[in-house]
């Protein structure tokens, strides 16, 4: 693992950190395998980055969209990472609809809508069950509880690891989630973090020591590159890694 950090001094300088890193891992990933495939993160944090991805002239029909987690809503349903991302960024381009592959949130239970995404994923990739595909970038955000995607602190989530997808919970609510060794196998690891907010999180993720069921986004640990943008709100106390 190649792990990086860089500290950037607000958020529109670590949008366009994120913005350059990810057209370079796109344009390798296209020039060596022919598509790029990335997926989102929610929350508020990428907001900007997906506005900035829509104004790129980029060769859509060669990339691929997935989603790191959703929550358990209809993709109109205010709450929903995809209608975020759609709008900000994947209604605004020429992307092909079969390249955008969201996470289905209409079944009754979650858990059947949690195998019917990574079956899809499976097809996608041409993985078989026990296989961890390696999407090219995977995009993560972390809460002040030092989440990531939706793996909540002390939750069954955390302990799946024979799976790509799972059921998350947040408060009774259920989400559907990337699991930790899914995300693990990625070639590229993008935690965007931004706000004073999440520095208490920070300072535990990085420590050396600490819990990873207190403190989940610890068990990001890819064999990848793992890139940790941060502002200088959030990451002013840690130091950059390159
Ligand atoms: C979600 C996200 C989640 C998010 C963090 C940070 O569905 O909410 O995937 O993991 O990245 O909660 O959210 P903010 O960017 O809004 O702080």
């Amino acid at each position: 693992m190649s792990k990086k950090v860089e500290v950037l001094p607000e958020k529109e300088a670590l949008t366009a950190r994120a913005l350059e890193l990810i057209l370079s891992d796109m344009e390798t990933a296209i020039r060596e395998r022919g598509q790029f495939t990335i997926a989102l993160s929610g929350g508020s944090t990428p907001k900007p980055l997906y506005e900035a991805l829509s104004t790129q002239k980029l060769p859509w029909d060669k990339i691929h969209v997935f989603w790191g987690d959703e929550r358990y809503v209809p993709p109109d349903h205010p709450d929903s990472n995809e209608l975020m991302a759609r709008r900000a960024w994947l209604d605004r381009v020429n992307i092909p609809r079969d390249n955008i592959h969201p996470i289905p949130t209409d079944e009754a239970d979650p858990a059947v809508a949690a195998a019917k995404y990574e079956r899809h994923l499976q097809e996608f990739f041409h993985s078989s069950p026990g296989e961890f595909p390696s999407l090219d970038v995977i995009l993560l955000g972390m809460g002040d509880d030092a989440h990531t995607a939706s793996l909540f602190p002390h939750t069954e989530a955390l302990k799946v690891t024979d799976k790509l997808i799972t059921v998350g919970n947040k408060d009774g609510n259920p989400r559907i989630t990337f699991t930790y060794p899914f995300i693990n196998s990625a070639r590229c690891i993008m935690f965007v973090v931004a706000g004073a907010n999440k520095r208490p999180a920070l300072a535990q993720v990085f420590a050396p020591v600490a819990d990873e069921f207190t403190y989940p986004s610890r068990l990001i640990q890819p064999q990848g590159e793992l890139w940790w943008l941060l502002d200088a709100a959030a990451g002013s106390d840690l130091k950059n890694e390159v």
